[in-house]
């Protein structure tokens, strides 16, 4: 069983930076575990490709690419990579291709993967590709989610996310997936963006692992343009929960971490690109 301390993440992309390094509203980590490695999501677009440089990280070190959802903000690096490492194993959902806007005052922008990434994608050898339909171990100790439950009440997608320029079909963001490594100290579960909710998303990972304690969370939360009634519910939850530590990036949002920190009782902090952590 990997021990937590085993763990190395670095941000390679995030919404802020530390000194020296690029910044763009994105995501993207790599993951060493147990004598695995992983880059989860590769960012928006110039700051993946400049960070993994000052990062000294080797695209072709890692055993997999995975891919939290479809969204830009996620995918924009996902061209370089394949290009870079051709034989990539790729696990996402197959909705991570899917077209989809988002439409605010009337005006449909478009959020899917960028043309480049899809094309890559659908060049692969279908061998490359992991399709994450349902939760599934992808590296020894190491498991994503798959599509998650939409259980709780309060939580929905966390935005005017829709399938079509019109707003007629809404998006529920059925690829999000979360990732989690079972480690002696339980869970350290790692998030994307959490279109599902990050009380569903514990809960699910909770019920398919068996393992109740959850040693860690980190990632982008999605909790910006939350609702402090939605907040609320979910401190409410996580406090149920017991959790050791929480590294909050991207989309939680400075209300959601400061929240956190002070009504949880576990250390919370903010990542930043750049930033190597050990959850
Ligand atoms: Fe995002
Ligand atoms: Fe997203």
């Amino acid at each position: 069983m990997i021990q937590p301390e085993e763990i190395r993440i670095s941000v390679i992309v995030d919404n802020t930076p530390l000194s020296g390094f690029s910044s763009e509203h994105g995501f993207s980590l790599w993951i060493e575990a147990g004598g695995s490695t992983l880059l989860f999501d590769t960012g928006r677009a110039t700051a993946f490709a400049s960070n993994l440089r000052q990062l000294d990280i080797e695209l072709s070190r890692a055993n997999m690419l995975v891919l939290s959802h479809g969204h830009y903000d996620h995918t924009g690096g996902v061209a370089h990579v394949l290009q870079e490492v051709p034989a990539m194993k790729v696990c996402m959902h197959p909705g991570a291709l899917t077209r989809r806007w988002s439409i605010r005052e009337g005006v449909a922008k478009p959020t899917d993967m960028p043309a480049d990434g899809k094309e890559a994608i659908r060049a692969l050898n279908p061998s490359q590709i992991l399709n994450a339909t349902g939760p599934m171990e992808i590296l020894p100790g190491i498991w994503v989610t798959g599509p998650v439950p939409r259980v709780s009440k309060f939580e929905d997608p966390g935005g005017p996310f829709f399938l079509d320029t019109e707003g007629a079909a809404p998006d529920a963001i059925e690829d999000d997936l979360s990732l989690w490594i079972k480690t002696t100290e339980g869970l350290v579960i790692i998030a994307g963006c959490c279109h599902s909710g990050l009380v569903n998303t514990i809960n699910y990972i909770r019920t398919v692992s068996g393992e109740k304690r959850i040693a860690s969370v980190v990632g982008g939360l999605h909790l910006s343009s939350a609702t402090t009634e939605r907040l609320e519910n979910t401190v409410q939850a996580l406090k149920k929960f017991s959790i050791g530590r929480i590294h909050t990036s991207h989309c939680t949002g400075n209300e959601a971490t400061e929240l956190f920190a002070h009504r949880l009782g576990c250390p919370v902090s903010a990542t930043a690109a750049g930033l190597r952590l050990t959850p």
